[in-house]
Protein backbone atom coordinates (compact mmCIF):
# COMPACT_ATOMS: atom_id res chain seq x y z
CA UNK A 1 0.00 0.00 0.00
CA UNK A 2 1.34 3.54 -1.00
CA UNK A 3 1.41 6.27 1.90
CA UNK A 4 2.82 9.23 2.93
CA UNK A 5 5.57 9.03 5.05
CA UNK A 6 5.54 12.04 7.58
CA UNK A 7 8.03 12.81 10.56
CA UNK A 8 6.95 14.72 13.20
CA UNK A 9 2.99 14.45 12.87
CA UNK A 10 2.32 14.73 16.53
CA UNK A 11 2.05 18.40 16.43
CA UNK A 12 2.18 21.47 14.77
CA UNK A 13 3.02 21.27 10.53
CA UNK A 14 3.83 17.90 10.60
CA UNK A 15 0.11 17.39 11.50
CA UNK A 16 -0.93 19.55 9.38
CA UNK A 17 0.62 17.79 6.39
CA UNK A 18 -1.27 14.68 8.00
CA UNK A 19 -4.56 16.75 8.20
CA UNK A 20 -4.23 18.20 4.56
CA UNK A 21 -3.26 15.30 2.69
CA UNK A 22 -5.91 12.86 4.24
CA UNK A 23 -8.04 15.34 3.10
CA UNK A 24 -7.27 14.08 -0.67
CA UNK A 25 -7.25 10.83 0.56
CA UNK A 26 -4.18 9.30 0.65
CA UNK A 27 -2.88 6.80 3.48
CA UNK A 28 -0.09 8.02 6.12
CA UNK A 29 2.36 6.85 8.35
CA UNK A 30 3.34 9.10 11.06
CA UNK A 31 6.32 9.11 12.82
CA UNK A 32 7.13 10.38 16.52
CA UNK A 33 7.66 9.76 20.26
CA UNK A 34 3.63 10.34 21.32
CA UNK A 35 2.25 7.32 20.66
CA UNK A 36 -1.03 9.09 22.36
CA UNK A 37 -0.95 12.08 20.07
CA UNK A 38 -0.29 9.76 17.02
CA UNK A 39 -3.08 7.56 17.72
CA UNK A 40 -5.60 10.70 18.49
CA UNK A 41 -4.81 12.01 14.93
CA UNK A 42 -5.02 8.83 13.00
CA UNK A 43 -8.24 7.96 14.57
CA UNK A 44 -9.53 11.56 13.72
CA UNK A 45 -8.07 11.22 10.50
CA UNK A 46 -9.56 7.59 9.44
CA UNK A 47 -13.46 8.97 10.38
CA UNK A 48 -13.33 11.73 8.96
CA UNK A 49 -11.55 10.98 5.69
CA UNK A 50 -11.85 7.58 5.18
CA UNK A 51 -8.37 6.58 4.84
CA UNK A 52 -5.61 4.26 6.31
CA UNK A 53 -3.03 5.90 8.57
CA UNK A 54 -0.48 3.84 10.18
CA UNK A 55 1.41 4.94 13.51
CA UNK A 56 4.93 4.58 14.70
CA UNK A 57 6.00 5.82 18.12
CA UNK A 58 9.76 6.60 17.43
CA UNK A 59 12.26 8.63 18.92
CA UNK A 60 13.70 9.55 15.48
CA UNK A 61 17.02 10.94 17.06
CA UNK A 62 18.44 7.79 18.57
CA UNK A 63 21.22 6.51 16.56
CA UNK A 64 19.30 3.49 14.38
CA UNK A 65 16.24 4.74 14.30
CA UNK A 66 15.51 5.44 9.99
CA UNK A 67 16.53 1.96 10.20
CA UNK A 68 13.32 0.73 12.99
CA UNK A 69 11.07 2.90 9.93
CA UNK A 70 12.23 0.46 7.40
CA UNK A 71 11.84 -2.29 9.47
CA UNK A 72 8.11 -1.23 10.50
CA UNK A 73 7.29 -0.29 6.68
CA UNK A 74 8.51 -3.87 5.58
CA UNK A 75 6.67 -5.60 8.13
CA UNK A 76 3.52 -3.91 7.43
CA UNK A 77 4.16 -3.68 3.44
CA UNK A 78 4.12 -0.52 2.66
CA UNK A 79 5.07 1.90 -0.23
CA UNK A 80 6.65 5.14 0.85
CA UNK A 81 5.45 7.16 -2.28
CA UNK A 82 5.61 10.50 -0.23
CA UNK A 83 8.53 11.22 2.25
CA UNK A 84 7.66 14.29 4.73
CA UNK A 85 11.10 15.10 6.70
CA UNK A 86 9.40 16.93 9.14
CA UNK A 87 10.55 15.98 12.38
CA UNK A 88 12.74 18.72 14.26
CA UNK A 89 13.82 20.86 16.62
CA UNK A 90 15.86 24.12 18.28
CA UNK A 91 17.34 25.56 21.25
CA UNK A 92 18.23 28.82 21.86
CA UNK A 93 21.00 30.13 23.97
CA UNK A 94 24.87 30.28 23.17
CA UNK A 95 26.57 27.53 22.54
CA UNK A 96 29.39 27.37 25.55
CA UNK A 97 26.45 26.93 27.65
CA UNK A 98 24.37 24.48 25.62
CA UNK A 99 23.93 20.64 26.92
CA UNK A 100 26.08 18.97 24.13
CA UNK A 101 23.95 16.28 24.51
CA UNK A 102 21.15 18.04 23.22
CA UNK A 103 22.98 19.23 20.60
CA UNK A 104 24.21 15.80 19.29
CA UNK A 105 20.69 14.67 19.43
CA UNK A 106 19.33 17.72 17.51
CA UNK A 107 21.92 17.15 14.84
CA UNK A 108 21.14 13.12 14.71
CA UNK A 109 17.25 14.26 14.18
CA UNK A 110 17.35 17.51 12.18
CA UNK A 111 20.42 15.86 9.90
CA UNK A 112 21.31 12.16 9.84
CA UNK A 113 17.92 10.76 10.27
CA UNK A 114 16.72 12.71 7.11
CA UNK A 115 19.33 12.09 5.23
CA UNK A 116 19.13 8.29 6.08
CA UNK A 117 15.30 8.45 5.66
CA UNK A 118 15.98 10.05 2.04
CA UNK A 119 18.14 7.69 1.27
CA UNK A 120 16.49 4.51 1.93
CA UNK A 121 13.42 5.63 -0.25
CA UNK A 122 14.74 7.54 -3.15
CA UNK A 123 15.99 4.96 -5.03
CA UNK A 124 12.73 2.65 -5.13
CA UNK A 125 10.65 6.06 -6.05
CA UNK A 126 13.20 6.92 -9.35
CA UNK A 127 12.43 2.93 -10.11
CA UNK A 128 9.21 3.82 -10.08
CA UNK A 129 9.73 6.82 -11.85
CA UNK A 130 7.77 9.10 -9.36
CA UNK A 131 7.95 9.96 -5.39
CA UNK A 132 7.94 13.35 -3.52
CA UNK A 133 10.20 14.27 -0.52
CA UNK A 134 9.87 17.35 1.01
CA UNK A 135 12.11 18.15 3.61
CA UNK A 136 11.18 20.71 6.37
CA UNK A 137 14.47 23.40 6.02
CA UNK A 138 13.78 26.77 7.87
CA UNK A 139 14.72 30.10 6.81
CA UNK A 140 17.27 29.89 9.68
CA UNK A 141 18.94 27.69 7.35
CA UNK A 142 20.10 30.86 4.50
CA UNK A 143 22.68 32.75 7.17
CA UNK A 144 24.01 31.76 10.29
CA UNK A 145 22.25 32.33 13.39
CA UNK A 146 23.86 33.69 16.75
CA UNK A 147 22.10 31.86 19.49
CA UNK A 148 20.48 29.12 17.33
CA UNK A 149 23.91 27.99 15.46
CA UNK A 150 23.55 25.01 15.39
CA UNK A 151 19.60 24.87 14.80
CA UNK A 152 20.54 27.49 11.57
CA UNK A 153 23.59 25.32 10.52
CA UNK A 154 21.51 21.77 10.54
CA UNK A 155 19.12 23.43 8.46
CA UNK A 156 21.94 24.69 5.94
CA UNK A 157 22.60 21.35 5.43
CA UNK A 158 18.73 20.42 4.75
CA UNK A 159 18.18 23.15 2.39
CA UNK A 160 21.78 22.35 0.55
CA UNK A 161 21.03 18.52 0.45
CA UNK A 162 17.46 19.40 -0.76
CA UNK A 163 17.88 21.76 -3.58
CA UNK A 164 21.10 19.38 -4.63
CA UNK A 165 18.18 16.26 -4.75
CA UNK A 166 15.56 18.89 -6.87
CA UNK A 167 18.15 19.11 -9.73
CA UNK A 168 19.19 15.54 -9.42
CA UNK A 169 16.14 13.83 -9.33
CA UNK A 170 13.49 15.78 -11.11
CA UNK A 171 14.62 13.74 -15.10
CA UNK A 172 13.44 10.71 -12.52
CA UNK A 173 10.16 11.35 -11.81
CA UNK A 174 11.24 13.11 -8.07
CA UNK A 175 9.93 15.96 -6.78
CA UNK A 176 11.88 17.60 -4.09
CA UNK A 177 11.27 20.29 -2.10
CA UNK A 178 13.15 22.06 0.63
CA UNK A 179 10.45 24.05 2.66
CA UNK A 180 11.67 26.78 4.20
CA UNK A 181 9.07 28.03 7.14
CA UNK A 182 9.59 31.32 8.48
CA UNK A 183 8.24 31.63 12.44
CA UNK A 184 5.23 29.73 12.50
CA UNK A 185 2.09 28.87 15.02
CA UNK A 186 3.83 25.73 16.53
CA UNK A 187 5.32 24.45 19.82
CA UNK A 188 8.48 24.99 17.98
CA UNK A 189 9.25 27.93 20.23
CA UNK A 190 8.53 26.39 23.86
CA UNK A 191 10.29 23.06 22.73
CA UNK A 192 13.18 25.75 22.02
CA UNK A 193 12.91 27.85 25.18
CA UNK A 194 12.63 31.09 23.30
CA UNK A 195 10.46 34.07 22.73
CA UNK A 196 7.53 33.86 20.31
CA UNK A 197 8.41 36.01 17.47
CA UNK A 198 5.21 38.63 16.31
CA UNK A 199 5.43 37.81 12.68
CA UNK A 200 4.27 34.18 12.58
CA UNK A 201 1.83 32.63 10.53
CA UNK A 202 -0.93 29.29 11.28
CA UNK A 203 0.69 26.04 10.13
CA UNK A 204 -2.19 25.59 7.82
CA UNK A 205 -0.42 28.01 5.85
CA UNK A 206 2.75 26.77 6.16
CA UNK A 207 1.32 23.40 4.39
CA UNK A 208 -0.79 25.26 1.52
CA UNK A 209 1.89 26.94 0.53
CA UNK A 210 4.44 23.94 0.38
CA UNK A 211 1.48 21.58 -1.27
CA UNK A 212 1.43 24.55 -3.95
CA UNK A 213 5.29 24.36 -4.04
CA UNK A 214 5.33 20.97 -4.94
CA UNK A 215 3.16 21.19 -7.20
CA UNK A 216 4.78 23.95 -8.77
CA UNK A 217 7.96 21.49 -9.17
CA UNK A 218 10.10 24.06 -7.24
CA UNK A 219 13.43 23.33 -4.97
CA UNK A 220 12.85 25.56 -2.33
CA UNK A 221 9.78 27.56 -1.07
CA UNK A 222 10.25 30.57 1.91
CA UNK A 223 6.48 30.38 3.80
CA UNK A 224 4.85 33.16 5.41
CA UNK A 225 4.70 36.42 3.79
CA UNK A 226 7.29 39.44 2.95
CA UNK A 227 9.22 39.40 5.73
CA UNK A 228 10.83 36.50 5.29
CA UNK A 229 11.56 37.02 2.22
CA UNK A 230 13.39 39.86 3.29
CA UNK A 231 15.68 37.75 5.84
CA UNK A 232 16.16 35.18 3.07
CA UNK A 233 18.06 37.24 1.32
CA UNK A 234 20.08 39.75 3.55
CA UNK A 235 22.91 37.25 3.05
CA UNK A 236 22.96 38.91 -0.59
CA UNK A 237 23.23 42.13 0.32
CA UNK A 238 25.03 42.17 3.20
CA UNK A 239 29.14 41.10 3.70
CA UNK A 240 29.03 38.30 5.91
CA UNK A 241 30.82 39.79 9.03
CA UNK A 242 28.48 42.69 9.60
CA UNK A 243 25.63 40.09 8.80
CA UNK A 244 26.52 37.94 11.35
CA UNK A 245 27.07 40.85 13.90
CA UNK A 246 23.60 42.29 12.84
CA UNK A 247 21.86 39.10 14.14
CA UNK A 248 23.91 38.51 17.18
CA UNK A 249 22.66 41.71 18.67
CA UNK A 250 19.06 40.97 17.26
CA UNK A 251 18.96 37.85 18.52
CA UNK A 252 21.06 37.81 21.95
CA UNK A 253 19.21 36.76 24.87
CA UNK A 254 18.06 39.27 27.38
CA UNK A 255 19.99 38.10 29.97
CA UNK A 256 23.15 37.37 28.07
CA UNK A 257 26.62 38.31 29.95
CA UNK A 258 28.91 39.98 27.13
CA UNK A 259 30.51 36.48 26.67
CA UNK A 260 27.11 34.65 26.12
CA UNK A 261 27.23 33.33 29.43
CA UNK A 262 23.71 32.45 29.53
CA UNK A 263 20.91 29.53 29.26
CA UNK A 264 17.74 30.29 28.42
CA UNK A 265 16.25 27.69 31.55
N1 LIG B 1 7.58 26.69 14.02
C1 LIG B 1 8.46 27.41 13.35
O1 LIG B 1 8.50 28.66 13.48
C2 LIG B 1 9.40 26.75 12.38
C3 LIG B 1 10.09 27.56 11.48
C4 LIG B 1 10.97 26.97 10.58
C5 LIG B 1 11.14 25.60 10.56
N2 LIG B 1 10.45 24.83 11.44
C6 LIG B 1 10.66 23.38 11.39
O2 LIG B 1 9.41 22.75 11.23
C7 LIG B 1 9.52 21.39 11.67
C8 LIG B 1 8.30 21.04 12.51
O3 LIG B 1 8.32 21.81 13.70
P1 LIG B 1 7.02 22.51 14.28
O4 LIG B 1 7.20 23.95 14.11
O5 LIG B 1 5.79 21.87 13.75
O6 LIG B 1 7.23 22.22 15.84
P2 LIG B 1 6.50 21.22 16.86
O7 LIG B 1 5.04 21.56 16.96
O8 LIG B 1 7.34 21.27 18.08
O9 LIG B 1 6.61 19.81 16.15
C9 LIG B 1 7.80 19.06 16.16
C10 LIG B 1 7.47 17.62 15.80
O10 LIG B 1 8.69 16.86 15.78
C11 LIG B 1 8.52 15.73 16.63
N3 LIG B 1 9.80 15.37 17.27
C12 LIG B 1 10.60 16.18 18.02
N4 LIG B 1 11.64 15.48 18.47
C13 LIG B 1 11.50 14.21 18.01
C14 LIG B 1 12.24 13.01 18.15
N5 LIG B 1 13.38 12.97 18.88
N6 LIG B 1 11.80 11.89 17.55
C15 LIG B 1 10.66 11.92 16.82
N7 LIG B 1 9.91 13.02 16.63
C16 LIG B 1 10.32 14.14 17.24
C17 LIG B 1 7.49 16.16 17.66
O11 LIG B 1 6.79 15.04 18.17
P3 LIG B 1 7.06 14.31 19.58
O12 LIG B 1 7.38 15.35 20.59
O13 LIG B 1 5.78 13.57 19.81
O14 LIG B 1 8.20 13.37 19.32
C18 LIG B 1 6.54 16.97 16.82
O15 LIG B 1 5.63 16.13 16.15
C19 LIG B 1 10.86 21.29 12.41
O16 LIG B 1 11.81 20.67 11.57
C20 LIG B 1 11.23 22.75 12.64
O17 LIG B 1 12.63 22.93 12.72
C21 LIG B 1 9.58 25.38 12.34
Amino acid sequence: MGVVLITGASSGIGQEFAEALAAQGRDLLLVARSQDKLAATAGRLHATHGVMVHTLALDLAAPGASGQVTSFVQQQNLTVDWLINNAGFGDYGAVATQAPARLTAMVNLNITTLMELTCQYLPAMRIRGEGVILNVASIAGFQPMPYLAVYAATKAFVLSFSEALWAENRAFGVEVLALCPGPTETAFFTAARMPYPGWSVPAAQVVTEALAAVNQRRANVVTGGWRNQVIVNLARWLPREPLVSLLESQFRPPAAAPNGDYHAE
